[in-house]
């Protein structure tokens, strides 16, 4: 066959996009392994473009009212996820594993948004029209503004977006995007990285809100969500695991309102729904005199939420003691468990440590760390943490306990939540008013922890 001369073979990463000369087993970026896959490119095709778009420059202050409403999809835990609604001519990616919820929700959005008579047009790669409308019947969309059409080359979605003119376009997904005149195969990084691009810049310049919905595999075998961020304006990822009840979804990137915040929904029959109240779900309902667990806060964009943090501290069998973490950092729990030899005298050297935070989340808040380490001493000592009592510190590596932020928003949420007592760093108590209803105990040091903490 004759090849032309201008197309060569590159590496690249799928799950996040880097380019390599050879391949290799593990990427260096991001670090997963066999995630590199052999990709034909085809130098860039010469666009036919007859007429060269008209382009002006604006003073600043001419842009400043320029801002546009956003709009509500009526969904209240998203629209405040994104800072209050969606923005008209935007672009958001939204990713997660197969089967966690992202078309459910995506039906209902573009639903909530035609029940506004915004016309939407959803574009299914995946599944068959019957399919989608058997799951908007179960959900309960009943608006003819909501089109459904089974397609995934570029060329026919431009045609369906050029008659129908939609205000919304959802793309589910954008692996199986897919333009002919590309030579790569569907799902490969080129393809979606290209045909991605040329959507967005075709929705925005239409005024047009494109969601991309985007899966991420752990095989490698298609590209992620990941080479997308930087094209679109905002990226949710759905968190968690998807045998939970619940599902989170956390913003990575919003270029109209707050990152890092997070959504919490239920699932059910009608779709996902918010839950009333949060801390609950991650709070287990077993008897509480278990040794190796407490309960510890995490402020998650402006919400403050109790979760259990559990561990388990046992014997090696082998010479080599494992770590396993899950939701706690796990460079963080070595961090710990050095600070606990040096400045508690527990070794861990003979001991395997398993670290899990309830509900598949996962929490970088540095104020976790008094409840960990008082987790891991209680299953060391075999004591349990006091009942009814709330841990909130951040840990130093000399062993003292440093305040954190929003001290007094976590306070608010144990008392909320019936809690009695909260031990947390003697810094931050000081700056505080006394309260009635709860029980404030500062703790300075990592040795005042067994007294305060354990029962
Ligand atoms: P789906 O939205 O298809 O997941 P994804 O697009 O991320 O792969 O949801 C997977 C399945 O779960 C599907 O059969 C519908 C069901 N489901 C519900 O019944 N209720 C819900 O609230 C959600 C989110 C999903
Ligand atoms: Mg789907």
């Amino acid at each position: 066959m004759n090849t032309k001369s201008n197309d060569k073979t590159i590496y690249v990463c799928s799950a996040c996009g880097r380019g390599f000369s050879r391949w290799i087993g593990k990427c260096p970026d991001c670090g997963e392994w066999n995630t590199i896959i052999e990709e034909k490119v085809t130098a860039a095709r010469p666009k036919k473009r007859s007429v060269v778009p008209e382009t002006d420059a604006t003073p600043i202050t001419l842009c400043h009212s320029r801002q546009q409403p956003m709009i509500q999809c009526g969904i209240d835990e998203f629209d405040l996820l994104l800072g209050g609604g969606l923005v008209p001519d935007s672009s958001i990616l939204i990713g997660g594993e197969p089967g966690i919820g992202k078309s459910t929700l995506m039906l209902q959005v573009a639903g909530g948004l035609a029940n506004q008579n915004l016309s939407a047009l959803y574009c299914t790669g995946e599944e068959s029209t019957q399919q989608v409308g058997m799951r908007g019947a179960r959900i309960g969309i009943h608006s003819e503004l909501l089109q459904i059409a089974a397609v995934r080359e570029l060329p026919q979605i431009y045609a369906l977006i050029n008659r129908i003119k939609p205000a919304v376009v959802v793309i589910d997904s954008a692996q199986t995007l897919y333009d002919p005149e590309l030579e790569s195969a569907p799902g490969t990084v080129s393809q979606i990285r290209s045909t991605a691009a040329e959507l967005v810049d075709f929705c925005k310049r239409g005024d047009m809100l494109l969601v991309l919905i985007g899966h991420i595999t752990k095989d490698g075998a298609i590209a992620g969500p990941k080479i997308l961020e930087h094209l679109v304006d905002v990226v949710l990822y759905f968190e968690g695991e998807s045998h939970n009840w619940f599902r989170l979804l956390r913003v990575k990137k919003n270029r109209f309102g707050p990152a890092s915040e997070i959504g919490i929904f239920q699932i059910g029959e009608e779709g996902l729904f918010a839950v009333g109240n949060p801390s609950e779900l991650f709070l287990n309902e077993y008897p509480e005199d278990i040794p190796g667990r407490a309960v510890v806060t995490a402020v998650e964009g402006q919400r403050p939420l109790l979760l259990e943090i559990q561990a388990l501290a046992t014997q090696t069998n082998f010479g080599f003691p494992q770590r396993v973490s899950s939701g706690y950092d796990s460079r963080r729990l070595a961090l710990m468990l050095a600070i606990l030899e040096k400045r508690q005298r527990i070794q861990f050297g003979q001991r395997d440590v398993f670290v899990n935070l309830a509900g598949g989340l996962k929490i970088d808040d540095p104020a976790l760390d008094l409840g960990l380490v008082a987790a891991l001493i209680s299953s060391v000592e075999d004591i349990p943490v006091q009942p009814q009592t709330v841990l909130i510190g951040e840990v130093g590596l000399s062993g003292e306990v440093r305040a954190v932020p929003f001290a007094e928003r976590r306070i608010a949420e144990a008392a909320k939540l019936g809690f009695q007592k909260v031990i947390l760093p003697k810094k931050n108590l000081r700056g505080l008013k006394p309260r009635n209803d709860i029980a404030l105990v500062g703790v300075e040091k990592l040795q005042e922890l067994p007294k305060a903490a354990l029962m």
